[in-house]
């Protein structure tokens, strides 16, 4: 399966926003291999268009240098992130450009595409071009548009209207075309709202000229969206040559009726540019419904209910956050306090404690716990043929049932409830722990077999945390697996795991804090 994340702007730096969706993005691919699905993660950076161009002049360097420097700080946030992509587009890059290019030509000769004069008002910002529909109740253009001027000018259209009747009924039949379900009903109801219009697709190079150039019409460029959305195809090996160095576009974009392309974007790009354009353009270039993509949309971290913006200086850099409460804390963060889908306030504080809590506290306790106390009272071996009493088979059936929950809920993108699921696993192993006293069974040789029970038993459920926990946090896994001396733990798919995994006789390794607790320092 195609997997991939909206491609970042490069005329800013990364914030929490851009972290989420790629680590999001991230344990999604891995939870797709871990199920044993092929999978093949896109992202990468959107570095054309008026913002970059704008932006560059002002620091009085080319557009592609500056493209360039920005990109770096995302590929560097990634690398340290663990976020861990098969494919990276850049929209600067030739074998992009000659896509683009070849689309252009392809849709204007099936008619898809003509030329007009146009006057009217033009959104600086939003860098489109603006209608009465797009005023307020006064009448005016909001302050999201922020600069608006009149211009006068010829530029290349695409037929959008041709498709809008198809678009309705396609969403509309197709379940899962956008996910989750309200924001489909959102974009049916922008669809029901919006007027026949074709979409400007070309900017004068007098006013733009850091974007691609119309092949037919060598004084324009291409729009920075129409530009952007093709990534998905063009890094995917859409018309590649052999040599390109690309994937395989049959395999990743299958037409057998496998799952096709996810496309993770928030919720400010569903409409019009996912929704609409790319899927509208889809259909132009021939695509059939059986290969359109999916579009799974996440909500928005906010600050205290407001949305996070450099001119309310309330931005989240995961750079430093990464460094101040480490890459495992963020990536947790982040896909356990957000239901996906919706909103969330991000709130540092919660950060930490959800890290000291679930982490460090319960699961660092739990694996502590077991591989110290298997160590000190049993040489580190497990004797695993010991009968089951009724407290280990309601422990068997919590690990049952938690790994049923998690596994629908990541099958339904909800990483938050997968991580609940783990948890809820996790409290049960050590209310077990509390109640079963191993440190109090090892002081009677007559209940040595009670002891050795009760530790293979916590030993067996670390064993099956760590697989189901790799999505999330690879590197804690990777951890784990090496303390229990089970390191092969990490290459079974989910569907192989069963009670049993560590055999009798094994021998789990030293324990060493997998989480280590966030102190905060007072400020004085
Ligand atoms: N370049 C376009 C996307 C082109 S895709 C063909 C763009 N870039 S962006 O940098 O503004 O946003 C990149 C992604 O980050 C988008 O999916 C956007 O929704 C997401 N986020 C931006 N701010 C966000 C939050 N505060 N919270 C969560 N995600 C947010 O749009």
């Amino acid at each position: 399966m195609l997997i991939t994340t909206a491609i970042d702007y490069t005329n800013g730096a990364p914030h929490i926003g851009h972290a989420y969706e790629k680590v999001l993005a991230d344990v999604l691919a891995r939870y797709q291999r871990l199920c044993g699905h092929e999978c093949y993660f896109l992202t990468g950076v959107d570095q054309h268009g008026q913002k970059v161009q704008q932006t560059a002049e002002k620091e009085g360097i080319h557009p592609a240098t500056f493209a360039k420097k920005k990109t770096r700080l995302f590929l560097n946030l990634w690398k340290k992130l663990g976020v861990d992509y098969d494919g990276w587009a850049e929209t600067t890059d030739d074998r992009h450009k000659a896509c683009v290019q070849r689309i252009l030509s392809d849709l204007k000769d099936k008619g898809e595409l003509y030329k007009k004069g146009y006057q009217g008002h033009y959104s600086v910002r939003q860098e489109q071009f603006l209608t009465d529909r797009d005023r307020d109740e006064s009448g005016n253009f909001g302050p999201e548009w922020g600069e608006v001027v009149e211009i006068e000018e010829e530029n290349w259209y695409f037929r959008l209207s041709a498709h809008s009747a198809w678009l309705k009924d396609f969403i509309t039949q197709q379940e899962d075309s956008v996910i989750p379900s309200f924001r489909r009903n959102e974009l049916l109801g922008a669809l029901e709202r919006s007027g026949d219009q074709d979409l400007c697709i070309s900017r004068p190079k007098e006013r733009l000229r850091w974007g691609i150039e119309i092949p037919f019409d060598t004084g324009f460029v291409t729009y920075v969206w129409f530009d952007a959305l093709i990534n998905y195809a063009s890094f995917a090996g859409y018309l590649a040559a052999d040599s390109a160095g690309l994937p395989d576009f049959g395999k990743l974009w299958p037409a057998d009726g496998s799952p096709t392309p996810l496309h993770i974007i928030g919720k400010d790009i569903l409409v019009p540019a996912h929704g609409i354009y790319w899927l509208c353009m889809l259909h132009a270039m021939g695509f059939p419904d059986s290969q359109m993509p999916r579009l799974l949309v996440h909500g928005w971290w906010n600050i205290k209910g407001e949305k996070m913006s450099k001119s309310l200086g309330n931005v989240v850099d995961p750079d430093q956050l990464a460094d101040r409460f480490g890459v495992d804390a963020v990536r947790y963060y982040l896909v356990r306090d957000i239901v996906t889908g919706r909103d969330s306030d991000f709130d540092p504080e919660r950060l930490v404690m959800l890290y000291n809590q679930e982490l460090a506290n319960e699961l660092g306790n739990l694996c502590n716990r077991a591989l110290n106390m298997t160590a000190r009272f049993c040489y580190g071996i497990c004797r695993t043929s010991h009968e089951a009493t009724s407290a280990e088979l309601a422990l068997r059936e919590s690990l049952e049932s938690s790994t049923a929950a998690y596994r629908s809920a990541m099958d339904a993108w909800d990483t938050a409830a997968a991580l609940k699921a783990i948890n809820a696993h996790v409290t049960h192993c050590n209310a077990y722990t509390e109640q079963n006293k191993p440190w109090e069974l090892a002081k009677d040789e007559a209940k040595k077999a009670d002891l050795e029970r009760v530790l293979a038993h916590l030993v067996e459920s670390l064993a099956h945390l760590t697989v189901l926990l790799s999505p999330i946090l690879p590197e804690p896994a990777t951890r784990l697996a090496h303390q229990l001396r089970r390191e092969d733990l990490l290459q079974l798919k989910l569907g192989e795991l069963y009670w049993g995994l560590i055999g009798d006789g094994h021998e789990t390794g030293k324990p060493k804090p997998v989480f280590p607790k966030i102190v905060i320092e007072e400020e004085a």
